[in-house]
């Protein structure tokens, strides 16, 4: 196996993955809700972007609960979204035109429509009642104190028992300690893989092995109940089992959510000499704003910074990591870490283009990152459309504005504000009526006119395919403990870049060093270092 500075050469190490949110990417037939005829539509767009990988957000079957995070048939596609002949379209021009396809394994919870519930709430004798995590409460009380991540208790009463979900009420855990609920998901990974999809990101996957004691949380602990429910006891066995079982058998890439997962446990999730998976995502960089309870709290570079060294150092040659800084829970970029008034939002958003493209590990972008798209600017509780703000919303104890303030910072629904084409009604989304708000920019930032963020994008990641060390190259802060410039290198022996990125609006001298000057979101050089400018330097 060939390496390279120590690491083995794999391709998606080298990949660029886009993410896409079909219900809001692109709307064929005027329903107002993106289907997969319309990723079609656009395939030219992603393509365009140079990217590599393209990972699909729940495309099966699901009464929408959670957006399709909570699925009902795991074998059907959402009918909104269109039927497994435009699947099958799909993946065979995603093939065509070079990318690979990866879809969202949503497996710790499922629909409380899925059939092996709608069996399994029948009654303690069903042959399905053991898919799922069924105990007796305590009188009126539930059987623990566990929350569940979308706010209020995980536990919902349904006659004399209670059933675990640790999200939504209605998407309920399934139980991974029952063998035949492993054999399940095996099946239905395999069918998916035998169509030839190219890997799975899996969706919250650290959660599926429960304590089987269900012990309360002490107080410490219901601040970060994602620490205790991503640390049962069999998540490593249970990971081992699928790849001997099915993953090995395929050529294929597997990102984890690791929500709660701390950085020492992360290499034994990722190590390639175990046999569990390619690659996590881990939260710290999307955390840097929260205070416990989801508020909103300021940060700072540093500590920004800090957080790409300690990940680093976490894993050793045997270990590959991912770098995001967008999904679809988290808002937009340039809003959150950038400027994104009318004076910096394109110069930012080509800043963190640079981040993304030149840090260590697998890049994952998110639709509308490489247009620099921004929050929507929410008004009131009733536009929302989350479950979790939802919830959030009844559970109380807050004026409206003071919600909505909090929720503008970090609410999800910011990214799932459909995606803007054009000046057309509607950004060009639908010719319908959307399902979600419309951004009021979208008819000035969109596809149509953001060329040159979309452009950054393309001659970075052109860039970053062309030299090794931008990929396989060590990586070192050379100036933590600055407060407004970030920079770093990356080498290996014979190549070596350094990235140099201004994360300010004011001027700033910075020493930069004689050598070429490969890829900038200023067009001249100049002495000092221009607000959000990033700059790109081959120096070997
Ligand atoms: C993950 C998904 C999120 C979903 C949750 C429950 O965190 O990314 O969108 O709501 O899991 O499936």
């Amino acid at each position: 196996m060939e390496t390279v500075n120590g690491y083995r050469r794999r391709w998606w190490k080298e990949a660029v993955v886009y993410q896409i949110y079909p219900r809001s990417f692109m709307d064929s037939d005027g329903d107002g809700i993106g289907d997969l005829r319309g990723i079609l539509q656009k395939l030219a767009h992603i393509q365009g972007l140079g990217v590599d990988v393209i990972w699909l957000s729940p495309h099966f079957d699901s009464p929408n609960a959670d957006n399709g995070y909570d699925i009902r048939d795991y074998r059907q596609v959402m009918a909104e979204f269109g039927t497994m002949a435009d699947f099958d379209a799909l993946l065979a021009a995603v093939h065509e035109a070079g990318m690979r396809l990866i879809i969202d394994l949503v497996v710790n919870h499922t629909s409380d429509e899925h059939a092996w519930f709608v069996e399994s709430r029948k009654g303690p004798d069903n042959p399905y009642r053991d898919y799922y995590i069924w105990r007796p409460g305590h009188g009126d009380q539930p059987p623990n104190n566990w929350p569940s991540i979308f706010t209020g208790p995980a536990w919902t009463r349904d006659d004399e028992n209670w059933y675990l979900h640790l999200f939504a009420e209605k998407q309920p855990d399934l139980n991974w300690d029952n063998p035949k609920v492993r054999g399940e998901v095996h099946d239905l990974m395999r069918f998916w893989l035998d169509k030839g999809i190219d890997g799975f990101r899996m969706d919250v996957i650290p959660f599926i092995s429960k304590d089987p004691a269900l012990p309360d949380m002490t107080p410490d602990e219901l601040r970060r109940p994602q620490d205790v429910y991503a640390n049962g006891p069999h998540v490593h066995d249970y990971l081992q089992e699928m790849h001997r079982d099915v993953l090995a058998h395929y050529d294929v890439m597997t990102v984890g959510e690791a929500f709660g997962v701390s950085l020492e446990r992360t290499p034994d999730l990722v190590d390639e000499r175990r046999g569990e998976l390619d690659m996590v995502f881990q939260f710290d960089a999307v955390d840097i704003d929260r205070a416990p309870g989801g508020q909103w709290k300021p940060w700072r570079l540093q500590d920004f910074k800090a957080i790409f060294t300690r990940h680093d150092g976490a894993l050793d040659r045997h270990g590959w990591p991912t770098v995001f800084l967008s999904n679809h829970d988290n808002p937009r970029i340039v809003s959150r870490y950038g400027d994104d008034s009318p004076t910096w939002r394109e110069t930012s958003a080509m800043l963190f283009a640079t981040l993304l493209m030149t840090m260590k590990g697998t890049p994952f972008l998110y639709q509308g990152d490489e247009l620099g798209l921004t929050n929507y600017p929410f008004e009131r509780v009733e536009q929302f459309d989350d479950v979790w703000v939802k919830n959030a919303w009844q559970s109380g104890g807050v004026d409206e504005a003071a919600f909505v303030a909090n929720q503008n910072r970090v609410s999800r629904d910011h990214a799932r504000i459909p995606m803007a084409w054009s000046d057309s009604p509607n950004g060009g989304f639908t010719t319908g009526r959307p399902w979600f708000l419309i951004h009021p920019d979208a008819g000035r930032i969109n596809a149509a006119t953001q060329g040159a963020v979309y452009d950054h994008f393309a001659r970075l990641i052109a860039h970053r395919h062309a030299h090794l060390s931008l990929i396989y190259g060590d990586y070192r802060d050379l100036a933590p403990d600055h407060p407004q410039v970030f920079a770093y290198e990356r080498s290996m022996p014979g190549e070596r870049h350094l990235i140099v990125l201004n994360m300010s609006g004011e001027e700033v001298a910075f020493d930069v060093p004689e050598g070429a000057w490969a890829v900038g979101n200023y067009d001249a050089p100049s002495p000092l270092l221009r607000g959000w400018e990033a700059r790109v330097y081959r120096v070997d």
